[in-house]
């Protein structure tokens, strides 16, 4: 068996993936025609063309602006399911994924509307394409204590079917010591914790969000390296990393694919995971992620093994659910 089909048979979940990322331009135009609004794009050739990033935050500003388009419950529906056809073709069949209220309800959109449209194709996929999930709402960074207070509130009425909360968007300047107490109100709440640290920020972000957050994952963590005591702390706790290869290529958070610290950290014995970020920006979903990686790094069989094992430990998925796709990775 190539490489190749490896990691197409592979079963694999995806921890780390914002649904705002999953915006193809194709569909991001037809949600625009439809809701009446004018972009500054004319054409897709135009959108790809402005898909340069040299850091976090020049993706972030135009990862926002076209988010702008997204305004009824049918828009977020069919963002969700156009990224759940992807996930079948791909073989994931369990997917955490991520979303941002606050992108959404700071131009009017109801904390109601954003939710039903992601929620609903999420139990339709169950049903449709027998792929499973987890909501996980995060927090802009980037706006203040006061703002994600509010988000959380908003989320209440609905926090049976949102499993965690999350820490995303421009990380130098905002450290998670900045949401420690709404932290503590969601875990209050009932929510599980991860957050975005060490993708542009340092290793002292990332004891931040472990010690003051108490995540269950770090999302990124690609910077832990730097500690040799955060290393220890990761192994010894057996905190999973969300690695995210083509994301930390295209914001320049390492120069090329082969310089990548993944291998590096899966040797140490890091509980490693492949995620595709935000795979519309990015160039590729799951499955491009593991195959250039895999080329990259020259990953071997079992380390592809090791990084779909991974996949479901560090989910938050049931022990015994976790356990037989684990047994179905192991007999590909
Ligand atoms: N980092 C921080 N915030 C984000 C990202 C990311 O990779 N993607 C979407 N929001
Ligand atoms: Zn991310």
């Amino acid at each position: 068996m190539t490489r190749t089909e490896l990691i197409k048979k592979l079963p694999k979940a995806e921890l780390h993936l914002h649904i705002e990322g999953t915006f193809e331009p194709e569909l991001m135009f037809e949600i625009a025609r439809r809701n009446r609004i004018v972009t500054r794009f004319s054409t897709i050739a135009d959108i790809k063309k402005a898909y340069n990033f040299h850091n976090l935050q020049s993706f972030l500003d135009i990862y926002y602006e076209g988010a702008n388009v997204l305004l009824h419950e049918r828009d977020f529906y069919d963002l969700t399911m156009a990224y759940l056809i992807r996930c079948k073709e791909d073989n994931v069949v369990h997917t955490e994924i991520f979303f941002d209220p606050q992108t959404h309800t700071d131009r009017g959109v109801t904390f109601e509307t954003i939710f039903k449209g992601i929620h609903g194709a999420l139990k339709d996929a169950e049903k449709e394409l027998c792929i499973t999930s987890h909501m996980i709402m995060c927090f802009l960074r980037h706006l203040s204590e006061e703002d994600a207070f509010k988000t959380l509130k908003d989320s209440l009425p609905f926090k049976k079917d949102i499993l965690a909360v999350g820490l995303d968007s421009s990380e130098v300047g905002h450290p998670p010591a900045k949401f420690q107490r709404v932290f503590e109100a969601a875990m209050k709440e009932g929510y599980l914790t991860v957050a975005h640290a060490g993708e542009e920020g340092p290793p002292a972000y990332i004891w931040e969000a472990l010690d003051l957050l108490k995540i269950k994952r770090i999302d990124h963590g690609v910077r832990a390296l730097e500690d040799e005591k955060l290393m220890d702390r990761i192994i010894s706790d057996k905190i999973p990393l969300t690695v995210c290869p083509l994301s930390n290529l295209k914001l320049c958070v390492f120069k090329k694919l082969s310089d990548h610290n993944l291998k590096k950290l899966l040797q140490r014995g890091v509980k490693v995971t492949i995620n595709s970020d935000d795979p519309a920006y990015f160039g590729g979903y799951a499955n491009q992620n593991y195959l250039e990686t895999a080329e990259a790094l020259d990953l071997s069989e079992d380390e592809l093994k090791t990084l779909a094992v991974n996949s479901f430990e560090a989910s938050f998925l049931d022990d015994k659910i976790k356990l037989e796709w684990i047994k179905k990775v192991q007999s590909c």
